[in-house]
């Protein structure tokens, strides 16, 4: 039979002749059946994305919380924004294929890691190691995979801290623990890494070893900024006169401001 192999049905119901109409009862069993599978498969694989935006909320909500208990208690906050994205279906399906996956639920949840994404970004590299450790010790936080690009750069000049995390999100039948990526950065990493990020969409760039190279000059300009400003910020830390009683009291005051207004 030609046409549209996803909609079979409308074409028998169209054809009124009587062997047709014979067999009519079996053929509308396997339909049936073909359809409910694949509106099946269709539901899971949505359910499985509106998983995957869950675990991005959990997530999300634990450096939100961190963010808060700095601003309270150290008066400044140590992120600066939080970006989040759901892999896309043509990424997921691509990314799978590149495994020699089949594009099923199972295979997404068992192969990949990275189908939900949270990117971090802090002003100072100390807040990048402070809010790892911050996460990484919660009790339902799980983390399976670390790589410290800042400690090891690639050859490019690509810094980050990277963090694959498990964390269990509760729906209303079941608790389904859930693979997160957690990419943190310095605001001149992030900087970096979205002008290198456009290069791998150009096909050909006849300059493209030079501009490769001054990318990665560039990348330890930053390294090395990054560093001074810390340096710096410590500086002016340290040399903060001890508060008087009057502004210890005036300070506790202003947080339980902050505190309210949070
Ligand atoms: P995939 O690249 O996602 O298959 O995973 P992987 O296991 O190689 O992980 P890796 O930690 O190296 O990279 C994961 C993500 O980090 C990427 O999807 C990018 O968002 C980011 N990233 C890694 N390397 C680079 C880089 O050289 N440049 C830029 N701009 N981003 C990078
Ligand atoms: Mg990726």
């Amino acid at each position: 039979m030609s046409g549209n192999p996803f909609f079979p049905l409308d074409e028998i119901s169209q054809d009124s002749n009587e062997t047709q109409t014979m067999i009519i009862p079996n053929v509308d069993k396997a339909i049936y059946d073909h359809r409910r599978k694949m509106a099946d498969t269709v539901v899971d694989y949505r359910e499985m994305r509106m998983r995957y935006s869950c675990a991005i909320k959990e997530v999300r909500t634990k450096f939100d919380v961190l963010n808060s208990e700095f601003n309270v208690r150290y008066q400044r906050n140590p992120i600066t924004s939080i970006n989040s994205r759901l892999k896309s279906s043509s990424s997921i399906m691509d990314k799978l294929a590149r495994k020699g996956l089949d594009f099923t639920v199972e295979n997404v949840e068992d192969n990949l890691y990275d189908v939900a994404g949270i990117r971090v970004v802090c002003s100072y590299v100390d807040d990048i190691y402070l809010l790892a450790q911050a996460l990484a010790k919660q009790d339902d936080i799980t983390v399976i995979k670390e790589k410290d690009y800042i400690k090891n750069p690639k050859p490019n000049g690509y810094r980050s801290y990277h963090m694959i995390v498990s964390v269990p999100v509760f729906f209303s039948d079941q608790t389904k623990d859930m693979a997160v990526e957690v990419q943190i950065r310095t605001i001149a990493m992030d900087f970096w890494a979205s002008l290198e990020h456009q290069l791998k969409y150009k096909q050909e760039i006849p300059n493209q070893q030079e501009i490769v190279d001054q990318l990665t000059a560039c990348a330890e300009q930053i390294a090395s900024i990054d560093k001074q400003m810390y340096q710096v910020r410590q500086q002016i830390e340290l040399s903060e006169d001890l508060p008087t009683e009057e502004e210890i009291l005036f300070e506790k005051l202003r947080r339980i401001d902050i505190a309210t207004n949070e």
